[in-house]
């Protein structure tokens, strides 16, 4: 039984990159048999940047039927807000306490964040520490992450070395990342890696009329309508072959080659493709967001007391090292 954890950033709506980039894998994963994943939604990290409490809010319940729409099995699996658990920032302050300044100097993440923001808070310092504490309170074994992350994962197993060294006991798990080289990056509208940040983004859940609108906007070169053109050197193709079947692609494929084929049919192609292919994830999505939002809260609910369970012992356990039982 291998236990699988991450957190899932909630500083925006999930966009089609994080759904094929991270969302569908994750949940791939937890499927698998003797796979039990933790998955929580880090709203305690988004402080560090979002202040504002209704965007907040919306974005973490956007995330969370995304998850759920896709099909996550909160019974194999545990799924929750990270704030709804106290034990997060109990072990933070913890861990904070054996944590080398110097170590927290050194984080790439924090010195490209503080580099972009003019207000520098000392929760993007620490940032690194809560994440430790995420992770070590689950005793959890292999942390899917991005590149971007394997610091994080490296300061955790430090931090978690040095706390049971001097207790001189296995108190925590020394964690492994997980890095899937494989796991491709979704081109955006523009044909840059599709992100939030860039706003080229396709927003999978929007009203047809709106979603159309989006796909519209890929761009496209100006190769005049009857002639042929290069399937593998445009967007749109490189965004219908990450969803389409092969037989679907190789068709396209000779659409392209063959002429008298417009971009524009290609985009409305891809449009259909994408309406018919998420069809009941959309619905779902729109279940927990509108419909049903209380179906919403009480899987959430439901998670957090699982997470709980868990999370208290290993607090048990770290308030008699420290005295504090
Ligand atoms: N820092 C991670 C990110 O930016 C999110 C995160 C928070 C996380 N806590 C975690 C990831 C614990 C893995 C484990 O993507």
């Amino acid at each position: 039984m291998s236990r699988i954890l991450t957190g899932i950033q909630s500083s925006g709506r999930p966009h089609l990159g994080n759904i094929l980039g991270a969302i569908k894998p994750a949940i791939d994963l937890s499927k698998q048999p003797g796979n039990e994943s933790f998955l929580f939604i880090a709203d305690l990290h988004s402080l560090t940047t979002i202040k504002d409490g209704p965007q907040r809010r919306e974005f973490i319940k956007a995330v969370a039927a995304t998850w759920l729409a896709f099909g996550l099995d909160t019974a194999k699996n545990t799924f929750w807000r990270q704030s709804r658990v106290a034990e997060h920032t109990e072990l933070c302050w913890y861990l904070n306490c054996f944590t080398p300044m110097p170590m927290l100097n050194n984080a790439t993440s924090f010195k490209e964040k503080s580099d972009k923001y003019a207000n520098v808070n000392a929760g993007l310092f620490v940032y690194p520490v809560l994440q430790a504490a995420d992770i070590l309170l689950y005793d959890a074994e292999i942390i899917p992450v991005g590149k971007d992350q394997r610091q994080h994962i490296e300061m955790t197993r430090d931090i978690a070395g040095a706390f049971n060294r001097e207790y001189n006991a296995d108190i925590f798990v020394l964690p492994e990342a997980r890095i899937d080289e494989r796991l491709m990056t979704i081109p955006g509208l523009d044909g840059q890696k599709m992100s939030k940040s860039y706003n080229n983004y396709i927003d999978i859940f929007l009203p047809d009329n709106e979603l159309w609108k989006v796909i519209k906007k890929v761009k496209s070169d100006s190769t005049p309508m009857e002639e042929p053109k290069n399937p593998d050197i445009d967007i749109t193709f490189q965004l219908y072959s990450l969803l389409a079947t092969d037989e679907q692609v190789a068709t396209m494929r000779a659409n392209y080659e063959g002429g008298n084929y417009g971009y524009g049919m290609a985009k409305k192609a891809l449009y259909e493709l994408i309406v018919d292919k998420f069809k009941d994830e959309r619905e779902r999505y729109n279940y927990y967001m509108i419909e049903n939002p209380d179906a919403l809260e009480a899987e959430l609910q439901a998670g957090e007391e699982k997470a709980r369970t868990v999370a208290r012992a290993t607090i048990q356990r770290v308030r008699e090292k420290l005295g504090f039982n």
